[in-house]
């Protein structure tokens, strides 16, 4: 556990656009609270006209930029939890995640960066171990729903079984949402990269990045649609698959193999039934594969980048409050009569306003929950399984329910 702290939560990225969405939950759910939270970024005139703007008048300001590492180790000092919302995480977020290992502070974040993650658990994971860090990447969209929604679901078919499921479908049924220009920034950062460091697009493909013990039984991604008849419709390849099966097997491995050494799990698209059905999946299918390989052309990249949301831009107010995601997951029971659904919805936006709140809520579990982990690099589920289902139902509007 970390020493005592001026602040609970520092939240860094304050001024970013999923970072305002972070500083509305907190003042909603918590200004009166006994939380003691902060904000931090690298722009002090940004942060000052955000507690105008947000109405949070003496919330305390620091400022930490994400270059100058003694900045980093100041700020990791003070707060018991550092939330960040800096991304590309892997252009700014090393030095954070270094010193949060360093000086023993929890740490929650949302990135999508596969290959960034295994360098910063092979760099800082024994530190972590050593100082009581909790690091806890990935605590957004990606990927708490299909992390936790797995997790839940393993606890049951245990409890109904006595046996975990050995293969968990994710489908998303409907979501509706746009994207920031940050998220579009770290997509292309990576590819960016990808140009002078090919072997990085083979660690993103790989199943198993995140694991370090052992490899299972899953290859690589689904990259066209198929019929699934445990869904009874089509079902198109998910494009947050390449984050969110990575983080559940990571969890597998994290929580003893508790879903077992063959568990299974994949994730795709509900497009619907009949021929409607195949007609969107294969659509949906081509315009993911083109998605994934037309950004590795420097060209395409200067296209996207001229005509798409820029970093500090994304979906309008009433877009992010008019979003919402609703995910159904079926694990596989040993007798088809023992096999377990839950749906697992969230109000506005995925990525912003519902991820805004997952993180946010994140932050408070490191900060006030117990926990039965030390420090180390783990997944939502692993660090925070059984809190985090009780906190998100009750606090940010992401239910978790069992169905038939
Ligand atoms: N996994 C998910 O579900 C999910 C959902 C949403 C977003 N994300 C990820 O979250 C990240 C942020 O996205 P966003 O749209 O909020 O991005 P954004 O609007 O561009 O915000 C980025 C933030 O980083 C700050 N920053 C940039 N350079 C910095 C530096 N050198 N030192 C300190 N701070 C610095 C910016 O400060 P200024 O304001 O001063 O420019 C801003 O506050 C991205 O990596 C995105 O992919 C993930």
């Amino acid at each position: 556990m970390t020493q005592s702290r001026e602040f609970d939560v520092v939240i860094w990225g304050a001024t970013g656009f999923t970072g305002g969405y972070v500083v509305d939950y907190m003042a909603n759910a918590y200004s009166g609270s006994n939380l003691k939270w902060a904000i931090a970024g690298r722009n002090l005139e940004k942060l000052e006209a955000l507690v105008g703007e947000k109405s949070i008048d003496g919330i305390n300001v620091f400022q930490a930029d994400a270059m100058d590492l003694d900045s980093m180790r100041e700020l990791v000092q003070k707060t018991r939890v550092v939330l960040t919302t800096v991304g590309p995480y892997a252009r700014y977020g090393s030095e954070l995640v270094a010193a949060c290992a360093e000086h023993g502070t929890h740490y929650c974040d949302l990135t999508g960066e596969t290959h960034w993650m295994r360098e910063m658990i092979e760099a800082h994971q024994q530190t972590a171990e050593r100082s009581g860090a909790i690091i806890v990447p990935t605590c957004g969209f990606d990927s708490i729903p299909s992390d936790l929604g797995t997790y839940f679901l393993q606890r049951e078919m245990v409890a109904k079984t006595g046996q975990a499921s050995q293969h968990i479908k994710y489908r998303t049924r409907s979501f509706k949402g746009g994207f920031s220009g940050g998220t579009l920034d770290s997509m292309m950062a990576m590819m960016e990269k990808a140009e002078t460091h090919p072997e990085l697009l083979d660690a993103v493909a790989d199943p198993y990045v995140l694991n370090f013990k052992e490899r299972g039984l899953d290859g690589p991604d689904s990259n066209h649609a198929h019929y699934d008849a445990d869904f009874d419709g089509w079902v198109a390849p998910f494009v947050m698959a390449a984050i969110n099966t990575r983080v559940v097997r990571r969890s597998n491995e994290l929580l003893g193999f508790m879903y077992g050494h063959d568990f299974r799990y994949d994730e795709g698209m509900f497009m619907g039934q009949g021929p409607k059905g195949a007609i969107s999946a294969n659509a949906a299918g081509m315009g993911i594969a083109a998605m994934n390989r037309l950004p590795r052309f420097r060209p395409v990249r200067e296209l996207m980048q001229r005509f798409l949301p820029k970093p500090g831009e994304g979906p309008t107010p009433e877009q992010v409050e008019n979003g919402h995601f609703e995910i159904e997951l079926m694990a596989k029971g040993p007798t088809p009569a023992d096999d377990l659904r839950v749906d697992v919805k969230g109000q506005q936006d995925p990525g912003y306003g519902a991820t805004a709140k997952m993180l946010a809520e994140s932050a408070v579990c490191l900060a006030q929950d117990e926990l039965d982990v030390g420090g180390g690099f783990w997944t939502p589920a692993s660090a925070m399984g059984d809190q985090l289902l009780k906190r998100l139902p009750d606090n940010a509007q992401v239910t978790f329910e069992l169905h038939a």
